[in-house]
């Protein structure tokens, strides 16, 4: 988080930047009134429910609930960190950022990893080089050329080849402390006599990056056929985590975005040759299985993904794994497994782009994949469903409780398993300490689905865009309205936003306490149809408090009523001269 120093700043940014320009280049967003319409690229739709309101700098989508700033927009949708969302921001917006105080062991960390981001880089220059241009490389050369892999492609992605030798690396980075090249993975200590050597020696080197071009390792592959593990990648360091790098994610973010997917593979050739074929839009996880998150990182950029596997049980093993990574981060998701003994590589060679293609056009969804293969594994006999429960237990438990998606599942799967909707939502349930499935469909939530009344209604839509008058309203009666659970949870987010320190950062900040999502659209819809004049504020106000007031006298004096009449029945006199003598005090009007 920023810390209050930076306040002015992140204010600065956020008046600065074009919200519209900015969710417009990764939306496709078109003209609705004042406001701004497109396709939520945090969850998968159909229909267009992602609204951005230039005027209040502020979007929200009606179908997930998503909502934030410009900075909040950046931080999601490209997976950056607060600090680096605002840098970007600032830069791009020509806001002057101080330089931030890091603590000592900050700075330190941080110099360290960019040492290690040059030094990978400086290496995929060597081994570049060294493949374009030295005779040591020819062999590597010829084994591209018979992979069929073009100049442009070699050139694109950095591809390298480390030489048949223990001290190349080390001897060209001769500058740089041995402990550095060792803690950037690019060498390794010798277990004894000291000394090192390089990691990388006849091999082809694919350089990785993250998601911003930073050279984070290597991988590589061996240029022959004895040489063991057939693979080698780079250690696991400061700047370099597996399980969160995609290969290829940099080069063909504009291609996930231009197509609206993205596909997967298992190995870099296969990715090598995908993109080779025409098909950019393409990237792999380094030798692991996919992970959360990879999937996130890949739901920042695309609508929908689709696995293109081995045509092997692996394949298949890795497809099934992959369902709950996708279900539960509510990223679309399809599947093509390959004809048993192709990966996508040797298949985009023999049949040609055209049918690689069509394979994916063809996709089955992932859900839809998975109790195919587990029918086809366990039958549909009394003994092979009670399987398929087990195997797709935890599949629905990645699913939220109340997501419409598990009720699309549940009611989906129902069928092809012969089960009501309730029977199979029961029996998933029924598993060992996992939450129970709703029984009925969750409805998608519509614009205005909040229960309100009509008082609740009016009054919350003005404090929504006056949160200033609030105490006043409360001193005129407002928590005498507010009877609905909805209204209720409102008004308590309006006064805890309210009991923050400053900065305040407008009605906005109200969503951040906010968690219901009927509750979170309703008070979205007020700021974003807001009209642009709000000149009218205090007579407004003036009025509503008016009529809180009124509402207060109206119901005491019911209630005086009713307790004169009770006097009048105990003859109590006095007690109905009390009570009348208050009841004049009250005003006109006083019947209620
Ligand atoms: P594969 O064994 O399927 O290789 O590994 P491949 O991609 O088809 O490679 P080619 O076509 O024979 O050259 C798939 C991926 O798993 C990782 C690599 O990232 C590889 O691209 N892997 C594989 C390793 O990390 N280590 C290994 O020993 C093997
Ligand atoms: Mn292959």
């Amino acid at each position: 988080m920023a810390r209050p120093a930076d306040e002015g700043v992140v204010q600065a940014v956020k008046e600065a930047a074009d919200i519209v320009q900015v969710v417009g280049e990764v939306v496709n967003l078109r003209r609705a009134g004042v406001n701004y319409l497109g396709l939520c690229p945090f969850h998968g739709e159909k229909t267009p429910s992602f609204t951005v309101s230039p005027a209040r700098k502020f979007f929200h989508c009606f179908g997930c609930g998503e909502s934030g700033d410009v900075l909040t927009f950046v931080m999601r949708h490209q997976n950056l960190p607060f600090w680096e969302a605002l840098k970007q921001l600032a830069g791009r917006y020509h806001i002057p950022l101080p330089e931030r105080e890091l603590s000592h062991r900050e700075r330190e960390a941080d110099n360290r990893r960019q040492e290690l981001y040059l030094l990978n880089q400086r290496a995929a220059d060597l081994y570049h080089d060294l493949l374009l241009n030295d005779p040591r490389a020819a062999p590597a050369r010829a084994y591209l050329a018979k992979r069929r892999i073009p100049s442009e492609i070699i050139t694109r992605f950095r591809l390298g080849y480390a030489p048949e030798r223990w001290d190349f690396l080390s001897k060209a980075l001769h500058d740089t402390p041995p402990e550095l090249l060792v803690e950037a993975g690019l060498i390794v200590a010798r277990d004894s006599g000291g000394g090192f050597y390089d990691r990388f020696r006849q091999r082809v080197l694919f350089p990785i990056v993250n998601h911003s071009g930073r050279h984070l390792g290597f991988g590589g592959r061996a240029l022959n056929d004895g040489q063991q593990p057939k693979y080698l990648n780079s250690p696991e360091t400061a700047v370099f985590t597996k399980g969160r790098t995609l290969f290829g994610l940099f080069q063909a973010k504009e291609a996930i975005r231009r197509a609206g997917r993205a596909v997967v593979v298992e190995g870099n050739f296969d990715l090598i040759s995908l993109v080779t074929a025409g098909i950019g839009e393409v990237v792999a996880p380094l030798g692991t299985a996919l992970t959360q998150q990879h999937v996130r990182a890949l739901k920042g950029y695309a609508g929908e993904v689709v696995l293109l596997f081995d045509g092997d049980a692996a394949g298949v093993k890795a497809a099934m794994r992959a369902v709950p990574l996708f279900l539960s981060a509510r990223l679309p998701a399809r599947v093509v497994v390959l004809p048993d003994g192709h990966d996508p590589d040797t298949f985009v060679n023999q049949y040609g782009p055209a049918e690689l293609r069509a394979r994916l056009e063809a996709a089955l969804s992932l859900p839809e994949f998975a109790i195919e293969q587990l029918v086809a594994r366990h039958g549909l006999g009394l003994e092979g469903k009670g399987r398929i429960l087990e195997e797709l237990r935890p599949m629905v438990a990645a699913i939220d409780d109340h997501d419409l998606q598990r009720s699309l599942f549940i009611s989906h799967f129902s069928r092809t398993l012969g089960l009501t909707a309730e029977q199979l939502g029961e029996a998933l349930a029924g598993g060992p300490g996992l939450p129970p499935a709703p029984p009925v469909p969750t409805p998608a939530l519509p614009r205005q689905g909040i229960q309100l009344t009509d008082s609740e209604r009016h009054l919350l839509a003005f404090l929504v865009l006056y949160p200033a008058c609030l105490d006043d309203f409360v001193e005129a009666g407002l928590l005498e309205v507010m009877a609905s659970p909805a209204a209720f949870a409102i008004v308590e987010a309006m006064r805890e936003a309210a009991h923050q320190p400053p900065p305040e950062g407008g009605a906005e900040r109200l969503m951040d306490y906010l968690s219901g999502p009927e509750e979170r659209n309703f008070v979205a819809a007020q700021l974003i149809d807001a009209p642009a004049n709000l000149s009218e504020r205090e007579r407004e106000a003036a009025e509503k408090i008016g009529w809180l007031r009124e509402h207060r006298r109206k119901a005491r004096a019911r209630e005086l009523t009713t307790r004169i009449k009770e006097a009048q029945l105990q003859n109590d006199q006095a007690r109905v001269l009390e009570l009348l003598a208050e009841k004049k005090k009250l005003g006109p009007g006083g019947q209620g």
